[in-house]
């Protein structure tokens, strides 16, 4: 285990444990007097790595969790900034820090183990509490508030489209008779509607694809992920690195179209002589999967696809 898994959570041991560090750090190539994106802070374990190759460059970090904030407030290093702001922002706060251009950009998307483990933030199957999901705690929509409140079609495509649910039409349909005499409030209410309707033997898993399904929806994710990309090509110099890891296949497919084409749906465009018009390059053309070793370690490493691409010519908008 690295020594970088380590800011402590004081409430509940590590806040986070950074996967694939080696492969991500390598991945950007740093330049010491660069100018470093980690997009997704968490426990900032891949900061404290970037930092550590720095020298009179800088690292701007993004979060939008505020407890992802106080743990960047143990980072007493003179090249580190920190922003608490979604990363589909990321280049107007890069320009309130007087940035325009970047070497370097990595997100590890998702959440981090210190938001699923506190049950009171709602994204884990594991314990009760409130379904809210929020990854910022300001936002305006939690996972109650879609349960409760959106058309029963909308419900439907969520759970078929982000969780692959099979029975999404059905779920749906039973969340939305429910909810007229008895909102929902906990994940304990949920999950008792979920048993009547998960395939035999396979609840967990099933409970975990609805999960996903409402925590997209509550934060935006693949809105949020498309800005960012078109973001990445847009403010990263030539030779500098995207470096991406996703844990669904369709965070991971809108990451591979978006190296592969310049877009997240993956329309390759041509310029008259037929040369692709695309800003990325992939340097692994699959993607990278932890060591059997890190995943017996850490199970969280299990479904992590690490992309990385390297800026060959500026976006076409
Ligand atoms: C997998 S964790 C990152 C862990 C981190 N690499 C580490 O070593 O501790 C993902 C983090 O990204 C944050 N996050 C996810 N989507 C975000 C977004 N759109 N904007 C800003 N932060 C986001 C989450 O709040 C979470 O803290």
């Amino acid at each position: 285990m690295s020594d970088h898994a380590g800011i402590q959570n004081p409430q509940s041991g590590p806040y986070h444990r950074p996967v694939m560090l080696a492969a991500c750090v390598e991945g950007l190539k740093i330049n010491p007097e660069g100018i470093y994106v980690d997009a997704t802070f968490g426990g900032g374990g891949h900061s404290m790595a970037i930092l550590e190759k720095i020298k009179g460059g800088k690292l701007i970090a993004f979060d939008q969790d505020e407890d992802a904030k106080k743990q960047a407030e143990n980072i007493q290093h003179r090249s580190f900034t920190f922003c608490q702001a979604n990363f589909r922002y990321m280049k107007k706060y890069l320009k309130l820090s007087g940035v325009t251009r970047v070497d370097g950009i990595l997100a590890d998307l998702g959440i981090s183990s210190h938001q699923i483990d506190s049950p009171e933030r709602g994204f884990s199957t594991r314990y009760d509490g409130p379904l809210d999901m929020r990854m910022d705690k300001k936002g305006h929509v939690s996972a109650a508030e879609i349960l409760n409140t959106y058309p029963e079609r909308e419900l439907h495509k969520i759970l078929g489209m982000y969780g692959e649910v099979k029975n999404a039409k059905t779920v749906a349909a039973r969340i939305v008779s429910q909810r007229s005499s008895r909102p929902f409030k906990r994940i304990s209410e949920l999950i008792e509607l979920l048993k009547t309707v998960a395939p035999r033997g396979k609840e967990f898993k099933y409970f975990a694809q609805v999960f996903q399904a409402l925590r997209i929806e509550v934060n935006q994710e693949l809105q949020a992920l498309e800005s960012f990309l078109l973001q990445c090509g847009e403010t990263m110099e030539k030779g500098g690195r995207l470096v991406v890891m996703s844990y669904h296949s369709l965070e991971d497919r809108m990451v591979k179209n978006y190296i592969n084409t310049g877009k997240v749906q993956g329309e390759l465009e041509k310029d008259f002589y037929g040369n692709p018009i695309r800003p990325f390059q992939a340097i692994t053309r699959k993607p990278v999967e932890a060591s059997a070793e890190e995943v017996n370690e850490n199970n969280r490493a299990r479904s992590a696809r690490l992309r990385i691409a390297e800026k060959i010519q500026e976006q076409s908008n």
